[in-house]
């Protein structure tokens, strides 16, 4: 509830609690691997991510900490719409509050608001990593939980394939904007339409996708 109270998230309280039962599920399995964030903004949902896992369990938080990279021809018109608002420099953010992809020094302030919650990146096992995901997120190991909450096409594609072939058995991809963003629903669909052994299911208004245990 403070986590919505102080305007730290855009899911829903019901959204943000299903995101954080379903990581305390992964967490309780013992199902191996990383948990990972693909845009975090202002970090609320990293936070309840965060409370839901082991202090030893490693959980990587990827983010541009600035402004969102362009959409491409494979986003409609909604999502080129909303860019054109961001690049304006006239988008608003939350409450009355500046839009957080204008914050000079966002990484700080998600760092600042991770502690504020109780769950400090330092004793907590917590990295946060800054750059276009295209850039940062090559993964080597295996991954037990992602929420991927990063909008456009191109975004959501380069964390799946990265993400998915490392997924542990029992593991949960869950994505925000299925419902939301045309580029999202277009890069999960193609992506798993030659994809067996997964179970996809629709939570308040978010995608979650369990691969089988074995
Ligand atoms: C809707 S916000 C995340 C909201 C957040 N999870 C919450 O609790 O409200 C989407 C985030 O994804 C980031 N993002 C989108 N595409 C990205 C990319 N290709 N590389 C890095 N960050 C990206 C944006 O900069 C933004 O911070």
């Amino acid at each position: 509830m403070r986590i919505k109270t102080q305007q730290l998230t855009y899911l829903t309280t019901k959204d943000l609690f299903n995101l954080y039962r379903a990581a305390a599920e992964v967490e309780r399995a013992g199902v191996p691997g990383l948990f990972i964030e693909a845009g975090c903004a202002l970090g609320g949902s990293a936070i309840a991510i965060g409370k839901a896992k082991s202090k030893q369990r490693e959980f990587r938080i990827y983010d541009a900490f600035g402004l969102i990279p362009p959409p491409s021809e494979k986003d409609d018109a909604d999502v080129h719409a909303r860019y054109e608002e961001i690049k304006s420099g006239k988008s608003k953010g939350l409450g009355n509050n500046t839009y957080y992809g204008y914050t000079e020094n966002l990484k700080e302030v998600v760092t600042a608001n991770l502690a504020k919650h109780g769950v400090p990146v330092e004793t907590n096992n917590i990295k946060l990593i800054k750059g276009y995901f295209e850039d940062t997120l090559y993964l080597t190991e295996p991954v037990a939980f992602a929420h991927i909450d990063c909008d456009w096409y191109a975004s959501v594609m380069s964390c799946l394939v990265q993400i998915e072939p490392r997924l542990s058995p029992g593991g949960v991809i869950v994505f925000d904007d299925y419902y939301a963003w045309s580029g999202c629903r277009s890069a999960v669909d193609e992506y798993f339409r030659d994809k067996s052994g997964f179970e996809l299911s629709k939570k308040g208004r978010k995608l979650h996708v369990r691969k089988a245990a074995r």
